[in-house]
């Protein structure tokens, strides 16, 4: 497996022609698709489900998706996205009721696991559930909308993630969400981060591949 992922967010493509977008994406270089569900009731947005990752797979995206889940209740809509083809599904856990059940979930569906943690979220959530979880994500923005200011307390919160994993000794992602940028995802991975989520620093240029070749740059000289 590669050592880090660059994963282009959607959040920030050009959904009248998000397949073509995120092909492009992906031959730039991106690794996994990040695609975030919003719901107007956990998050003051609203976004897309189910029966646009599932179009997405018939279109002929082959890559693997990583389910952002902003949504609560959490439960309910978990078949659906795993059956639309995720490989990833991830949710904060003030969203869910019974955080450990949400989990068995997803991966009684095949998923990889994850929690997402918001920038004041307590890591206590991590204290029984170690064994369990196939990727930690770190918000670093306010969850709800793209091209938003990195939150720099999250650089503490990336290294705490980081000694946990290690001295947990399972096999498990570090993924940051939010305000990753050129100038600074360098710092990012240098806290130990190695899951990168990148939505308007991509989409929002006009050379997606340039972008993406200085951020490994970065990640690689960090
Ligand atoms: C925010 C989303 C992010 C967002 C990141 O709630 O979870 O995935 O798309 O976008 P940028 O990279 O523009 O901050
Ligand atoms: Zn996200």
């Amino acid at each position: 497996m590669k050592k880090y992922l660059l994963a282009p967010s959607i959040l920030s493509a050009n959904f009248a022609v998000l397949g073509e977008d995120i092909n492009n994406a992906l031959r730039s270089g991106g690794d996994v698709i990040h695609f975030d569900v919003m719901d107007n009731h956990y998050v003051p947005n609203l976004t897309i489900g189910p029966m646009v990752l599932e179009s997405l797979r018939t279109y002929g995206i082959k890559a693997p998706i990583d389910v952002h889940l902003m949504i609560k209740p959490v439960d309910s809509l978990i078949p659906d996205f795993a059956k639309a083809g995720s490989n990833y599904i991830t949710f904060h856990p003030e969203a869910s009721k019974h955080v450990d059940r949400s989990i068995q979930i997803i991966k009684e569906y095949g998923c990889k696991a994850g929690l997402v943690f918001n920038t004041t979220t307590s890591l206590n959530y991590l204290d029984y559930l170690m064994d369990k979880l196939d990727i930690i994500v770190l918000m670093s923005v306010n969850p709800g909308f793209s091209n938003q200011i990195f939150i720099p307390s999250t650089l503490e919160k990336i290294r705490k993630v980081r000694k946990i994993i290690d001295e947990s000794g399972y096999n498990i992602m570090l993924e940051v969400d939010g305000g990753i940028k050129m100038d600074n995802i360098g710092k990012i991975a240098a806290c130990g981060a190695n899951m990168f989520v990148v939505g308007s620093a991509i989409f929002n240029s006009n050379n997606y591949k340039k972008v993406i070749d200085y951020m490994r740059k970065e990640i690689e000289t960090k």
